[in-house]
């Protein structure tokens, strides 16, 4: 069997291999004989540290620098005059943390060069289906996949008509076929082609295929005397419709709504180093602070102690035992909503030591419990600044849905949220939960309705409870509000 010089290979297919064992943590050698082995076995890893292609002989590919991207367009450009306009608005997209590759079709270079294009994207240019350089790896399918939105400007009345008849004769309407990603359109023409019956046709076509078209707008044409519908939208609002595709805007439903939550366990003191507490982690209460205050809520977040990082844009109040808790809670209101997901200890001890307890020929100290204030009852049935919708906790280990309704009741709060801990379940500190909302129903004499929700993990069941506050604080959905 012939042996392999590895050293006397091209320096390109060295740097590749040593870029590649060490990507795969492992040795020159190794790394061969997987891509041997893969290659035989007709599945090779894509090869990255050379996927990229390689920079045009026509611009430079400066050194990208500034706010790593957080999504990528494809831009086609088309043959129009308006084609300079994007020049800019390659500049709009990176601005907004865009990264943009672009194509240009042969009647665009007419009009921009890929020179300024590449200069101003910091990439590569496409202008050809069959170039061997980006298509030993099926380019346009990359082009057409390898990004979040095809943005097309602008898009000529000769692009309208291929897309909307599905040709794929060129790299532009190739990939346009090819996509599975929203696109945007933004045509430009003068107003006799857009409103030409075969333009309006396609248009047509087009919009119910559910392309996305911004403008064209009004005004006067490159053609001297000409004006009407047809000018390409400017760059910004190209921009901006963009955006909106890549980021749509989060529903708000609970915006201007002031939410307080309690989570976690509290310690009770038996003296300074000790303290009674339960298994509660405070994931639950967190999650649910974290969804509401993505719904726009202002929160306030009463927790005891947790191993968890405060959740961004909430105001989170740190407490150790229920007596704090109560407090913090009392003085958090108004709230037009309250949570409360904390595992309050029911007991404390009446005769907590001041020194710590020690042990003694005597025997263990006796502890005496005392009922701690129960936070949940307390804001219920408060006379003025109960907060219209209070939700409370049912952690129960059996009769769940009994004892969570008698708890509704004797409280008189207005949704119990019901949960089994009993350890098998693993709910007590565990990423997963399974609920049961337990509602009064106002409207119908006080009737109460038990839903069961399917086993879920702390952050679904979060968001699925703050959207049913949502509803029926607001009557907006989740989805719908804005
Ligand atoms: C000076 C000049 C300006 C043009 N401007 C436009 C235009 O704004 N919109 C358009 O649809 N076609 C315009 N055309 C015609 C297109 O360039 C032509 O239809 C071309 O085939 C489009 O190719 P493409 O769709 O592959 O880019 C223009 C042609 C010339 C010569």
């Amino acid at each position: 069997m012939a042996s392999l010089t590895i050293r006397k290979l091209d320096d390109a297919v060295k740097t590749y291999l040593r870029l590649r064992s060490a990507k795969n943590h492992r040795s020159v050698e190794e790394e061969v004989r997987v891509i041997l082995r893969e290659l035989i076995e007709g599945r090779e890893e894509p090869l990255t540290p050379f996927s990229a292609p390689p920079a045009p002989s026509t611009a430079s590919t400066p050194q990208r620098t500034g706010a790593v991207p957080e999504a990528s367009v494809t831009l086609i450009i088309g043959g129009g005059i308006a084609a300079y306009k994007s020049l800019d608005l390659i500049r709009r997209l990176k601005e907004r943390r865009v990264e943009v590759r672009c194509v240009l079709t042969k009647a665009a270079q007419q009009f921009v060069t890929p020179l300024a294009v590449s200069a101003l994207s910091h990439e590569r240019v496409y202008t050809d289906l069959f170039d061997p350089q980006s298509e030993f790896d099926a380019g346009h399918i990359r082009l057409a996949r390898d990004c979040d939105l095809i943005v097309v400007a602008p898009a000529t009345a000769d692009l309208l008509a291929k897309m909307a008849n599905g040709h794929a004769d060129d790299l532009a309407s190739a990939i346009l076929l090819a996509t599975n990603r929203k696109i945007l359109l933004a045509p430009a023409m003068n107003p006799l082609m857009w409103n030409n019956a075969a333009t309006r046709r396609n248009v047509a076509q087009l919009q119910r295929d559910g392309v996305v078209l911004i403008g064209p707008n009004s005004g006067e044409m490159a053609e001297a005397g000409e004006a009407g519908v047809g000018r390409m939208s400017e760059a910004i609002e190209i921009a901006t419709a963009a955006e909106r595709l890549l980021r749509p805007p989060v529903p708000k439903p609970l915006a201007g709504k002031r939410v307080l939550i309690t989570a976690g366990p509290t310690h009770e003191p038996i003296d300074p180093v000790r303290y009674i507490a339960n298994r509660s982690s405070g994931k639950q209460g967190f999650a649910i602070a974290a969804a509401a205050q993505a719904a726009g809520a202002e929160v306030i977040l009463v927790s005891g102690p947790v191993d968890l990082g405060d959740p961004p844009g909430v105001t989170v109040r740190h407490v150790e035992s229920a007596r704090q808790m109560l407090e913090q809670v009392q003085a958090a209101l108004p709230a037009d909503i309250a949570i409360f997901a904390a595992a309050v200890a029911d007991w404390r001890v009446a005769n907590e030591g001041e020194q710590k307890l020690k042990k003694t020929s005597a025997g263990m100290p006796p502890l005496q419990l005392v009922e701690n204030p129960d936070i949940l009852a307390t804001i219920s049935k408060l006379p003025e600044k109960r907060p219209p919708l209070v939700i409370g906790f049912a952690a129960e280990t059996e009769h769940l849905i009994d004892n969570a309704k008698s708890k509704l009741a004797r409280k008189g709060c207005d949704w119990i949220v019901a949960n089994d801990v009993s350890p098998a379940t693993g709910v007590m500190g565990g990423d997963r939960n399974t609920v049961h909302l337990i509602s009064k129903n106002a409207a119908k004499n006080g009737e109460i309705t038990v839903d069961s929700w399917p086993v879920m993990t702390k952050e679904q069941v979060a968001i699925e409870l703050v959207a049913h506050v949502a509803k029926s604080v607001t009557g907006k959905s989740l989805e719908s509000a804005s």
